[in-house]
C-alpha cells in the first residue's frame, strides 16, 4: 500500500512514495490543488501529517489532513505512520469541525453536530454559548408545539412553534469579572467532533482573556440513547499560563425563546413561562409551561465536581434562571472538571405533572449515561448501518445520515410518543418543526430497519383523524384530509401569508392545497402492512384511516360529462411554485397528474386489501367510516376515469393546461442569479409569477416514479386507458429535468433514482451525489442552519438499497437487481421484513443473502430459496 507523508516542520515536505521528497513552497492555495492533483494523478491510497496544520480558505477554517480527505476522497490523518490504520477507520465515523465561523456557519455547524435521541435533540453547541445571531444552543422535545399570535401586515396571524425549551446545559467560567466564553475571548484554537457512532460530541478549544490569561476547555455533550429522557454534559478547563481564583458557574435558565430562524424573527417567539424554579444544592429543577398548548416541560440537573467537593457551592436566583456558582483557587496546567446530567419530561395538559422532591433526584454520572447510550447505538448501527467499500467519503455522509434519522427518531425515543418526524428533525426551527408529506421520504428507512418505531409515528396521524376529519367537512368535502403542515392538535399549519425574502414583501401561500399529503399517509400505512403484515394494527387504526382518507378523495373527485371522466380541482402537487393558474381568481389546479394517479393507486389497493380482511373486520371498519358497498363501487369507477393530460409523446402534463405556460429563459436566468433554486422567489421580485412559467421546484409527476416501479405506474395508464409509448418514462424525465430547479433538496434523490431507471446512471450518481452533499455543504445556502433535511437524509439512504442494491420490497416477494456504481466495490446492509431478518451484500458480481428463516426472494427476475441462517450466495 502506498501512502505520503507530508512533514510540517515549518514547510511543508513531502514524501512521495516512490522516494522523491520535495519542499512545497508556493502559495497555500497552489500547494493544495498541487498536491490534490498529484495525489489522485499518482493513485495515491492516502497518507500521514504529522500534525495538525490549520488554514483558512473561503473564509473557513480547515485543517489539512480532512482537506485531503474530503478533496482526494482517500484518508489522510494526523501522526504517526504506525497510526494511520486505526485512525483511517474513524474517519468515516468523526464529523469534524475546526475554527469557529460565526453566523450562518455556525448555525449550521449546530445542526449537523445536534445530538439526540428521537425524543429530545440537543443542537451542537458549547456549554457557555448564549442565542445569538452567530449561536443558537437549543433544547426540542419531539411534539411540543405551542401556538402565539404575531402581527403581520395588519392583521394577527397563528403559528404552532417548535417551542426552544428551558436551556440547563448552561456552564462556563468568571474570571476576574468577565465571563470566559467564545463570544468575547480571543478564540486561540477550536475543534469539535460528534462520534457518529455513539453520538457524543466534544469540544476542544483554547480561549485568551483581554490580559493574557489562556484556559484550555474541553467539553462533551451525549443525549442518552438508552434513557431517552436524560442528557448528560461535561466540562473540564485548564488554566494554562496562570493560577489564581476562577468562579464556575452552572446555570439553569428559563430565559429562553424562539431565535432560530431569521425570517421568523419578527414574529412572537415567547412561549414558556416558567412555573417552577428550585435549588438545593447541587441539584437544579426548573419547570415551564407553554403558555397556550399548556405542555409543561419537567427538567432537573445534578452537579458533579470530579475532583473536589461542591461544598462552597453557592444559590443565587434571579427571575427565570438560578445559578450555581463554584469558587475555585485554581493551579497552572492542573485540569478541573464538573458535569451535570439532566433529566427532561413532558406533560401534556392532561398528564398529572409529577412532583419533584430535589432530595431523591438521583441520576447517572457522565460515563454511566455515556456506557449506557453506547450500548443502545451499537444495536441501533448493527440494524441500521450501511457498508459500502470502495468510497469513503459516500461512507461517511451515509453514516452522518443515518445518525440524524435516530437523532430525529428512535425506537426507544419514540415508544409512547405521539409525535412523528417532522421535516428538519430535532435540529431546528424551519418550518416551525411541522410534519409533513417528508415521511413518504422518511418513513421507509425505519420500515426497513426498525419497523417497531412506525407504530407509534403513524398512531401520531391516527390521533389526528377526527380533525382530519372536520377540516375536510370544513371545506365541503367528506372523509379525512390531513393538513399539509401538522402539529400538535393536527389543525392546519401552513402559513396563510409567506415572506419573500428577496423582496421583503408578503404573498399568500396555498401550500395547504398540497392535499397529496393524505396519499403519502396511505401509502407509508401500505408500506407498513405490506412489510410487517401487523394485521391488528390495521384492524385497529390503518384500515380505518385508509378508507377515511379514500372518502375524501371520492367526495373530491367531480364528473366531467364533457370529458366523461372525473376530475380533481383545486389542488397542488408536490411542485410547490405553481398555486394557481395564470390571473386566475381561484387557488389551486386542476388534475393534478402525481395526485390523480395515486388516487387511482389508493382506490386499487383497497379493493385488494379487502380480501386481506375477513368479512367481518372489513364490514365493521366500513360500518365506522360509512364507506359502504356502493362507494367502494364509486371508488372504482373513478379508479378507471380520472382525468391526466398526456401528449402525443407520452409527457404527462404536471396539471391541465401546463402545456400551454410560458418557456423560462433558463440561460438568462443562470448568468444574472447563478443560484437559481428559488425561481419562484427571483421571479416574484421581478413582479412576476412562477404560476406563469414551465418551471418546477422539485420532481411533480415525477414522483409518481418514485413510489412505484414503472410496471406499475404503466398499470395505472392502463387502468386509466391512456396509451403511451415504450419509453415514456424517459421523455418524462427527460422533458420535466430540463424544467426544474431543484429548489427543494427532495428533488434531486427523485430524480436520481429515476434516472437509474432508465439506465442513464451517470445522471443519477450526480445527482445521488449531491443530495448526498446537500446538508453537509449546506448547498441551499444556509437552511441547513435552520435544521437537517430529514427527508433527503432518508432518501439517500433508501437510494442505495433500492436502485443501488436494486432491492424491492413494493411486491408480494422481495425482489433484487443489483446496480452499483462505478465508485462502490459491495454494499451490505440488514433488513427486517415480515418478521424476517435478513443481512445482504451486494458486490459489481455476486449477491449474498443470510435470512433467519427459510424463505424465497428474486434475483434478477429469479426465484431463489434462501435457507435460514445460512448464506446464499448468487453470481449475477
Ligand atoms: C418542499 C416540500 C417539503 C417541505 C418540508 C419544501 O421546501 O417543497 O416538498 O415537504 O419543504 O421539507
Amino acid at each position: 500500500m502506498y501512502h505520503i507523508r507530508i512533514e510540517t516542520t515549518g514547510q511543508w515536505v513531502v514524501h512521495w512514495p516512490n522516494g522523491n521528497t520535495e519542499i512545497l513552497s508556493a502559495s497555500l492555495n497552489e500547494c493544495l490543488s498541487y498536491l490534490t492533483k498529484e495525489i489522485k494523478t499518482q493513485s495515491i491510497e492516502g497518507g500521514t501529517i504529522d500534525q495538525e496544520i490549520l488554514f483558512e480558505k473561503d473564509g473557513q477554517t480547515f485543517e489539512l489532513a480532512q482537506y485531503l480527505t474530503e478533496e482526494t476522497n482517500r484518508p489522510f490523518v494526523c501522526g504517526k505512520a504506525t497510526d494511520f490504520d486505526t485512525k483511517a477507520k474513524q474517519i468515516p465515523w468523526n464529523i469534524e469541525y475546526y475554527g469557529y465561523n460565526p453566523e450562518k456557519n455556525e448555525y449550521s455547524q449546530e445542526s449537523l453536530l445536534t445530538v439526540g435521541n428521537g425524543f429530545i435533540g440537543l443542537r451542537g453547541t458549547t456549554p457557555e454559548m448564549e442565542i445569538s445571531d452567530n449561536n443558537y444552543p437549543a433544547l426540542y422535545l419531539a411534539g411540543l408545539y405551542n401556538e402565539v399570535g404575531s402581527q403581520v401586515a395588519d392583521k394577527t396571524i397563528y403559528n404552532e412553534d417548535f417551542v426552544n425549551a428551558p436551556n440547563l446545559q448552561k456552564m462556563y467560567l468568571v474570571l476576574d469579572d468577565q465571563r470566559i466564553d467564545i463570544e468575547n475571548n480571543q478564540i486561540l484554537y477550536m475543534k469539535r467532533q460528534l462520534n457518529l457512532k455513539n453520538g457524543l460530541l466534544s469540544f476542544y478549544y483554547t480561549l485568551q482573556s483581554d490580559d493574557g490569561k489562556k484556559i484550555a476547555i474541553q467539553t462533551k455533550k451525549i443525549a442518552n440513547m438508552e434513557n431517552v429522557h436524560q442528557y448528560a454534559v461535561s466540562y473540564s478547563f485548564t488554566p494554562l499560563n496562570f493560577s489564581g481564583e476562577v468562579t464556575f458557574i452552572s446555570e439553569a435558565d428559563g430565559d429562553v425563546y424562539n431565535y432560530n430562524v431569521e425570517r421568523y424573527r419578527s414574529l412572537s417567539s415567547r412561549h414558556l413561562q416558567v412555573s417552577k424554579l428550585q435549588a438545593d444544592k447541587d441539584v437544579v429543577s426548573l419547570l415551564a409551561k407553554t403558555n397556550t398548548s399548556n405542555i409543561t416541560v419537567s427538567q432537573q440537573a445534578k452537579l458533579r465536581g470530579c475532583q473536589h467537593s461542591l461544598d462552597d457551592l453557592v444559590i443565587e436566583k434571579q427571575s427565570n434562571k438560578v445559578m450555581q456558582k463554584v469558587p475555585l483557587t485554581v493551579k497552572k496546567q492542573k485540569t478541573y472538571t464538573f458535569e451535570k446530567t439532566v433529566l427532561v419530561n413532558q406533560y401534556r395538559k392532561e398528564d398529572k405533572v409529577a412532583d419533584i422532591d430535589l432530595q431523591a433526584v438521583t441520576l447517572p454520572t457522565f460515563n454511566e449515561c455515556l456506557q449506557a447510550s453506547n450500548k443502545a447505538w451499537e444495536n441501533l448501527w448493527e440494524k441500521a448501518g450501511i457498508h459500502i467499500t470502495g468510497d469513503l467519503m459516500s461512507q461517511k455522509l451515509l453514516n452522518l445520515h443515518t445518525y440524524h434519522l435516530l437523532v430525529s427518531a428512535s425506537p426507544k425515543g419514540n415508544q409512547g410518543l405521539d409525535a412523528s418526524v417532522a421535516a428538519r428533525g430535532l435540529h431546528g426551527e424551519a418550518y416551525r418543526g411541522h410534519i409533513f408529506w417528508d415521511e413518504l421520504f422518511i418513513f421507509p428507512f425505519y420500515i426497513l430497519h426498525f419497523p417497531e418505531i412506525i407504530k407509534p409515528l403513524l398512531l401520531y396521524r391516527y390521533n389526528r383523524l377526527e380533525m382530519a376529519k372536520k377540516e375536510a367537512k370544513e371545506v365541503g368535502y367528506q372523509g379525512a384530509m390531513f393538513p399539509w403542515q401538522s402539529s400538535l392538535d393536527g389543525s392546519e399549519q401552513s402559513q396563510d401569508l409567506h415572506l419573500n425574502p428577496i423582496s421583503g414583501t408578503w404573498k399568500k401561500d396555498n401550500s395547504r392545497l398540497q392535499r397529496h399529503i393524505s396519499l403519502a399517509i396511505a401509502y407509508n400505512i401500505w408500506l407498513y402492512w405490506h412489510n410487517t403484515q401487523d394485521i391488528s394494527f390495521m384492524k385497529d387504526y390503518g384500515l380505518e384511516m385508509l378508507l377515511e382518507i379514500a372518502l375524501f378523495w371520492e367526495s373530491a373527485a367531480v364528473y366531467n360529462p364533457t370529458t366523461k371522466r372525473y376530475d380533481i380541482d383545486h389542488v397542488m402537487g408536490p411542485d410547490e411554485f405553481h398555486e394557481s393558474y395564470p390571473e386566475a381568481k381561484e387557488s389551486g389546479l386542476k388534475n393534478n397528474a402525481y395526485t390523480n394517479m395515486m388516487v387511482v393507486w389508493l382506490f386499487e389497493e383497497i379493493a385488494r386489501i379487502k380480501n386481506e380482511f375477513s368479512t367481518t373486520d372489513f364490514a365493521t371498519i366500513q360500518k365506522k367510516t360509512g364507506v359502504n358497498d356502493q362507494l367502494l363501487e364509486k371508488m372504482d369507477e373513478i379508479k378507471r376515469q380520472l382525468s391526466l393530460e398526456i401528449d402525443n409523446k407520452g409527457v404527462i402534463a404536471q396539471f391541465d393546461g401546463y402545456f400551454e405556460l410560458k418557456d423560462l429563459d433558463w440561460q438568462h436566468y443562470k448568468q444574472e442569479y447563478g443560484n437559481i433554486y428559488r425561481m419562484d422567489r427571483i421571479l416574484n421580485a421581478e413582479g412576476k409569477s412562477a404560476d406563469d412559467y414551465k418551471v418546477a421546484k422539485q420532481a411533480d409527476s415525477l414522483m409518481i416514479f418514485y413510489n412505484f416501479s414503472k410496471e406499475q405506474v404503466s398499470t395505472i395508464l392502463k387502468d386509466l386507458d391512456y396509451q403511451v409509448p415504450a419509453d415514456y418514462v424517459q421523455k418524462n424525465l427527460n422533458y420535466y429535468l430540463a424544467r426544474t430547479s431543484h429548489g427543494s433538496t427532495l428533488s434531486r434523490v427523485v430524480h436520481a433514482q429515476l434516472a437509474a431507471m432508465v439506465g442513464d446512471q451517470d445522471l443519477s450518481w450526480q445527482l445521488y451525489q449531491e443530495a448526498l452533499y446537500s446538508d453537509y455543504r449546506d448547498i441551499q445556502g444556509g437552511t441547513t442552519a435552520e435544521g437537517i433535511h430529514a427527508g433527503v437524509m432518508a432518501a439517500t439512504l433508501y437510494i442505495p438499497l433500492t436502485t443501488f442494491a436494486g432491492l424491492d420490497i413494493r411486491k408480494d416477494i422481495i425482489s433484487f437487481e443489483p446496480n452499483l456504481p462505478q465508485s462502490w466495490s459491495s454494499i451490505q446492509f440488514s433488513i427486517t421484513i415480515r418478521g424476517i431478518d435478513f443481512i445482504i451484500f451486494v458486490s459489481h458480481e455476486t449477491i449474498s443473502i443470510t435470512p433467519t428463516q427459510t424463505t424465497f426472494v428474486e434475483i434478477n427476475h429469479e426465484n431463489v430459496e434462501l435457507s435460514a441462517n445460512e448464506q446464499t450466495t448468487i453470481t449475477y
